[in-house]
Parts: structure tokens; C-alpha cells; sequence
């Protein structure tokens, strides 16, 4: 019997515009994997804003409850982030806070989980303070942040994406190709 060898990721965008340079990212880094892996993009627009009075009275969501099965069966999680006031935008940090409900379930869905963090803003910094600001949720979970690859910033992003979500510079391409074929490269069994 032949075991399947292919690399599954998972990922999300922080971001629920339509027009989004961090969908467009993740979307671009989705074309550009190698042959030999996935990358399936988590819809987070079904995640509601989190309550601790509705987790109480109905528990996990049915869409966050397959969110979490998602993570925790994949390989490795891709999070392309915009940057809010030199932060994680609240609609970011609300999905890994339903995703790390309830606290018990923490270990399997989480615990250990190789992570990729990337982002693109309009701006000159292209997410570096947002990416630094992941790092002790990451820690907090004990997730594995994956620094193989230096970090993926995508500064002035109206300029790096077409209309239909094309990188148009062909450096930012490459490297986003070569970001996730390292990514997925750490993650082949030894
Ligand atoms: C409330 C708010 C705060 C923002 N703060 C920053 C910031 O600190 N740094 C930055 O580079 N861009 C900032 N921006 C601009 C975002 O990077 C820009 O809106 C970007 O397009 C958001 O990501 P998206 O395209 O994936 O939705 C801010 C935007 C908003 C709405």
C-alpha cells in the first residue's frame, strides 16, 4: 500500500473585505505550493464575534468546531494578517480565540502546530508590527512559529496585486513561492 506523502496546510486570512491584500496573499501563496502539497484557505467569515455567555448556553459553533477539526488534522497553518494600529486586527484574534475554546481541547488542536505567519498592507512595513504581536499568542498555545523562511512582508500591496488577486511584481512571486516550498519542506517526514 502507498501512503499518501502529500503535505496538507491550512490557512487563513485576517480579514473579511472582499478586496482584501491578505486574501490575495494567502490566495497567491495557495497557486504557488509545490506539487506535493495543499494549502486549503479556512473561510472565516462564519465565525461569530466571541461570546463567553453563548459559548456557555450552546457551546462551540458548528463552523468554528470544523475550523478546529481542520487545524488540528493539517500539517501546518498559514495566517496571512493585516496590520491594525500596529496590531492583530480584532477580526483575526477573534478566530484563534473561538479556535482555542474550550481550553481542554487546546493540546490536540493546537499544541505543537507548525505555523507560517505572512501579511501585506498598503503601508511601509508591509506587517511587521502585527506579525510581532503574534508571537506571544502563538507562545501562549504553544503553537511551533516556523522562521525558516525570514519573514513574508508585503509592503505597499496596492501596488503588488491586480484586480483579480495577481501578483504583479515578479520578485514578491518568487518569494512567496520559495516561502511556502521551504514551509512545506520542514514539514516532510525525516
Ligand atoms: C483600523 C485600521 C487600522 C490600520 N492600521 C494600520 C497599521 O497600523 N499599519 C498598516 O500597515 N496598515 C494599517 N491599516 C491599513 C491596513 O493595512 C489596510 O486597510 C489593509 O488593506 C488591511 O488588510 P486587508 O487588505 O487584508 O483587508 C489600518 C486599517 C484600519 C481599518
Amino acid at each position: 500500500m502507498t501512503q499518501d506523502a502529500t503535505i496538507r496546510l491550512v490557512g487563513f486570512a485576517g480579514s473579511l473585505r472582499q478586496g482584501s491584500y491578505n486574501r490575495k496573499l494567502l490566495a497567491a501563496a495557495q497557486r504557488l505550493m509545490p506539487a506535493d502539497a495543499v494549502l486549503e484557505i479556512l473561510p472565516i467569515d462564519v465565525v461569530p464575534l466571541y461570546n463567553g455567555d453563548d459559548e456557555a448556553s450552546t457551546g462551540i459553533p458548528r463552523p468554528v468546531a470544523a475550523l478546529k477539526e481542520a487545524i488540528a488534522a493539517a500539517d501546518g497553518l498559514v495566517i496571512a494578517t493585516p496590520e491594525y494600529n500596529g496590531g492583530i486586527p480584532g477580526v483575526a484574534k477573534n478566530v484563534i480565540d473561538w479556535i482555542s475554546r474550550p481550553p481542554s481541547d487546546i493540546p490536540r488542536v493546537l499544541y505543537g502546530k507548525p505555523v507560517a505567519l505572512m501579511g501585506a498592507s498598503p503601508g511601509r512595513l508591509g506587517t511587521a508590527l502585527s506579525q510581532a504581536a503574534w508571537l506571544p499568542v502563538l507562545r501562549h498555545l504553544r503553537m511551533r512559529l516556523w522562521t525558516g523562511g525570514g519573514p513574508l512582508y508585503v509592503p505597499s500591496a496596492a501596488q503588488v496585486f491586480d484586480e483579480d488577486g495577481q501578483i504583479v511584481d515578479a520578485e514578491i512571486e518568487e518569494r512567496v513561492r520559495s516561502f511556502m516550498a521551504s514551509f512545506v519542506d520542514s514539514l516532510r517526514p525525516r
